[in-house]
């Protein structure tokens, strides 16, 4: 072999070691300056001043893409196949109080209704409405028949099959069908008897005849459904607890 030919030879296969150790485009050759990192679904590469730097997704939450995610291109790791084989998360957890990393959705540690969110540690209690449980799997409040280990609703303890107030509603209560509460409504120009527990013709001692406008909006169920998990639940119908704001990043 030529002394030519070796060199093209080494050529070849140094920029060969070369395309094999930079498995990560350039994100200054790209254009939204940010890619992520090839191993770790956890951290991503950015142009800053024309190098690449590597960087960590706050911790809990994985690469999602520029603009995209929660915070700053992160997202939670549940959320999309992020972490796919075979990247890894390779940040361990920082824990807190209630939250197992700084960001993310946890369970209650005493309750089957409430869960946590946690943004940089700090949590936030939140509550499922509805007869909604919080499903751990799906980091949201779902049907309690879906929700492992918490499937009968504790509004429902006292006859699962009966109908229970609903606060101070005139027109709306819970139907418990086998330990499963329901949002339920009476018929139109009905009431909720708090004592015979069934809708009846009005007044009753707490209730007058409705009047026949419209209720507004936010009296409308729309808790029939499991909440998406990007709202937070609207403050709850139970009266014994209160849930407080999510603080807004
Ligand atoms: C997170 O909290 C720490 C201290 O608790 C603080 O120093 C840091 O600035 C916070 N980060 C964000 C993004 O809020």
């Amino acid at each position: 072999m030529s002394g030519r030919r070796w060199t093209s030879l080494i050529v070849l296969l140094t920029s060969m070691a070369l395309t094999y150790c930079a498995q990560v485009e350039d994100p200054c050759k790209t254009k939204s300056r940010v890619v992520a990192d090839d191993k770790y679904c956890d951290k991503y590469w950015e142009c800053d001043n024309g190098q690449s730097i590597q960087y960590d997704c706050p911790n809990g939450l994985v690469f999602a893409g520029k603009h995209r995610g929660v915070t700053e291109g992160c997202d939670y790791p549940w959320r999309s196949n992020y972490c796919e084989y075979p990247k890894v998360q390779i940040n361990p957890p920082i824990g807190t109080e209630h939250c197992d990393w700084l960001y993310g959705i946890f369970g209650h540690e005493t309750s089957c209704t409430r869960y946590w969110t946690c943004w940089n540690g700090t949590a936030t209690e939140q509550l499922c409405i509805g007869g909604l449980l919080y499903n751990e799997n799906a980091h949201s409040c779902d049907w309690p028949e879906n929700v492992d280990g918490c499937q009968k609703h504790p509004l429902c303890n006292e006859d699962p099959n009966g109908n229970v107030p609903l606060g101070k509603s005139c027109n709306r209560y819970w139907q418990c069908q086998g330990g499963y509460p329901r949002l339920q409504r009476c018929p139109a120009m009905l009431v909720f008897d708090r004592r015979s527990l069934r809708c009846v013709v009005p007044p009753t001692e707490d209730c007058d005849v409705p009047t026949t406008t419209a209720p507004p909006p936010e009296e409308e169920p729309q808790d029939q459904r499991p909440i998406p998990q990007s709202k937070r639940p609207v403050p709850n119908e139970y009266q014994d607890v209160q849930s407080r704001p999510r603080p807004r990043n």
